[in-house]
C-alpha cells in the first residue's frame, strides 16, 4: 500500500508492519530549526476508517497508553486527524516483535534466562498498566486483553515492551464493547475470556503464561492446528509442563507456568507483579545486554535491511500523494483478531462448531471452569467473526510488502498541503523536491506482520 500523506509535522518514510486493524509506519517528525526525529505512525486500514466504534477504540488506545508511564510500555505521544482519518503517533522502538524473533529462530529455542528477561519485562509493563490511575488518582483497572508475541516488541536495546492497547479495556468505561464478540487472539485467551465472563487483569496473566510457555518450549501451546483446537485446548485439554516438552528445562519453571495457566483464575497469580517475582526467583533473568545480543544475532539481516531502508527514505523521501478525503460510509465491523480473508467463512462455521462441541463436552464431563461467583460456562454462541463486507486486512501472519508506488508521485505544493487538525503543531513543511526512491518496490525485509 502507498505511504500515507504528510500529516501535520509527520512525514511517512517507511511501512514497518501491517496488522489486523492498522498499518504502522516510521515517520519523520519535523520540528522548528531543523529538529527532526523518527517516530511511529499507526494508521487505521481504510475500510475501518468510518466505523464509529473503531474510531472510539482507536482514541481509547491513545488515551490509555498515554496514561501508562513505564519503560516496558510504548507510549502514544500524539493523535493527529486529517481529512477524517485518525493517526496515532508513538515512540519508535527499533525492535522486532517476539513473534518475528521466534519465527526467525527456525526451531532454535531461546535460552531460559533470556526468556525470563523478556517475559519479566512484559510483566512489569503489564503490572504498570493494571495499576494505572487516572489523572484524578482513581484506578483505571486497565486490562490489555491481547497479550501475545505479536504485541510484544523486543528492542535492540534488550528491553521488551508491550504495545497495542487497541482492544484494551478500562473499568472506568471508555468505549462500549460489542457484546457477543470475542476480542483477542485465540491461542492466548483465558478460559473466562472465551466464555465471555466479566474480565479482570487475570486474563492478561493467563495470556502472559501462554507466552512464557511458548517461549520456553519454542512451539505453540494452544494453536497448533486450528482455532477450534485452540479453544478446546484452553478449556479442556491437559497442559503439558514445559520440562515435559523440553527435557532439561529447569522444573522450577514448571510451577510458575502452571500457576499462570490455572483455569480457575482464583488460583492464578493475583497480579503480574507476583508473576514476575516468581519467575525471577525460578530462573534469574539475563541482562538486557544479552537479550540485545540475541536480537542482533538472530535478526541481523532484517534489522540491517530496515536500517538501510530507513536511512534511504530519510535521505530521499518518496513524497506521498495529496490527501483524498475518505467517503463517509458507515461500516459495521468486529474489531478483533485478524482472520485471513479466505478464512472467514470457514472460521465462522468452525467457531459455531467448537462452541457446540465444547458446550456438550463440558456438560458431559461435568467439569466447571467457573468460579463460584461466575455465571455458568457457555461458549459463545454468537458469531465472533467480523461482519466486514469491505475489503479485509491482510492477516498479521502474512507478509506485508507494500505494492510498488507510482513511478513519480505528485509532490504536494505548500499551498495545498494538508493541514493538521488536532494538535496545533506548525503547518507541514514539505521537504524540497528530491529524487524519488524505489525502496518500496521490493522489500522483503519489512516487518513480516506483527
Ligand atoms: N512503536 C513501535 N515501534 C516499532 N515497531 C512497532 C511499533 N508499534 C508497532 N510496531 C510494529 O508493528 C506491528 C503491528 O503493530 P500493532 O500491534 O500496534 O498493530 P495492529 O494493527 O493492532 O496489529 P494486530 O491487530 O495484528 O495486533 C508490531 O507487531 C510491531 O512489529
Ligand atoms: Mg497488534
Amino acid at each position: 500500500m502507498a505511504l500515507p500523506p504528510i500529516v501535520g509535522s509527520y512525514q511517512p518514510l517507511l511501512e514497518l508492519a501491517s496488522g489486523g486493524m492498522a498499518s504502522v509506519y516510521a515517520v519523520r517528525l519535523v520540528g522548528a530549526h531543523g529538529f527532526e526525529r523518527i517516530v511511529v505512525m499507526k494508521r487505521v486500514h481504510p475500510h475501518l476508517v468510518n466505523n464509529r466504534e473503531f474510531r472510539e477504540m482507536f482514541l481509547d488506545e491513545a488515551r490509555l497508553s498515554s496514561l501508562i508511564r513505564h519503560p516496558n510500555i510504548v507510549p502514544v505521544i500524539d493523535v493527529a486527524e486529517q481529512s477524517g482519518e485518525l493517526f496515532l503517533i508513538m515512540e519508535y522502538v527499533e525492535s522486532v516483535s517476539l513473534a518475528q524473533l521466534q519465527r526467525t529462530l527456525h526451531g532454535e529455542r531461546i535460552e531460559p534466562r533470556l526468556v525470563s528477561r523478556i517475559v519479566c519485562d512484559v510483566l512489569h509493563g503489564l503490572h504498570a498498566a493494571h495499576e494505572t490511575l487516572n489523572l484524578r488518582g482513581q484506578p483505571m483497572n486497565i486490562i490489555h486483553r491481547d497479550v501475545s508475541p505479536q504485541n510484544i516488541v523486543v528492542g535492540v536495546d534488550g528491553t521488551s515492551r508491550l504495545i497495542d492497547f487497541g482492544i484494551a479495556k478500562a473499568s472506568s468505561r471508555l468505549t462500549p464493547t460489542t457484546n457477543g464478540v470475542l476480542k483477542g487472539k485465540f491461542g492466548y485467551m483465558a478460559p473466562e475470556q472465551i466464555k465471555q465472563q466479566n474480565l479482570d487483569r487475570r486474563v492478561d496473566i493467563f495470556a502472559a503464561g501462554v507466552v512464557l510457555h511458548e517461549a520456553l518450549t519454542g512451539g505453540r501451546l494452544f494453536a497448533s492446528g486450528n482455532e477450534a483446537d485452540a479453544l478446546l485446548g484452553i478449556l479442556l485439554r491437559e497442559i503439558p509442563d514445559p520440562s515435559s516438552t523440553v527435557p532439561g528445562l529447569p522444573t522450577e519453571l514448571d510451577g510458575v507456568v502452571r500457576r499462570a495457566l490455572e483455569r480457575d483464575r482464583d488460583a492464578r497469580f493475583a497480579t503480574a507483579g507476583d508473576f514476575a517475582e516468581a519467575l525471577e526467583v525460578a530462573f534469574p533473568p539475563a541482562s538486557p545486554r544479552d537479550v540485545a545480543a540475541l536480537v542482533e544475532r538472530v535478526c541481523a539481516e532484517v534489522l540491517g535491511q530496515r536500517r538501510s531502508l530507513l536511512q534511504a527514505a530519510f535521505n530521499h523521501p518518496t513524497l506521498p500523494p495529496p490527501v483524498t478525503p475518505a467517503p463517509p460510509i458507515e461500516v459495521e465491523v468486529d474489531i478483533r483478531e485478524e482472520p485471513a480473508p479466505a478464512d472467514r467463512a470457514p472460521r465462522r462455521r468452525l467457531i459455531a462448531g467448537i462452541s457446540a462441541f465444547a458446550a456438550v463436552s463440558l456438560g458431559v464431563i461435568g467439569v466447571s471452569f467457573l468460579g463460584e461467583h461466575q455465571r455458568p460456562a457457555t461458549l459463545p454462541s454468537s458469531e465472533p467473526v467480523p461482519a466486514v463486507s469491505a475489503e479485509p486486512p491482510a492477516s498479521s501472519d502474512s507478509a506485508s510488502v507494500p505494492p510498488e508506488p507510482s513511478a513519480s508521485p505528485p509532490i504536494p505544493a505548500p499551498s495545498t498541503a494538508p493541514r493538521p487538525v488536532s494538535h496545533g503543531k506548525p503547518a507541514p513543511r514539505p521537504p524540497p523536491p528530491r529524487p524519488t526512491s524505489d525502496i518500496h518496490k521490493s522489500n522483503p525485509y519489512l516487518n513480516q506482520g506483527p
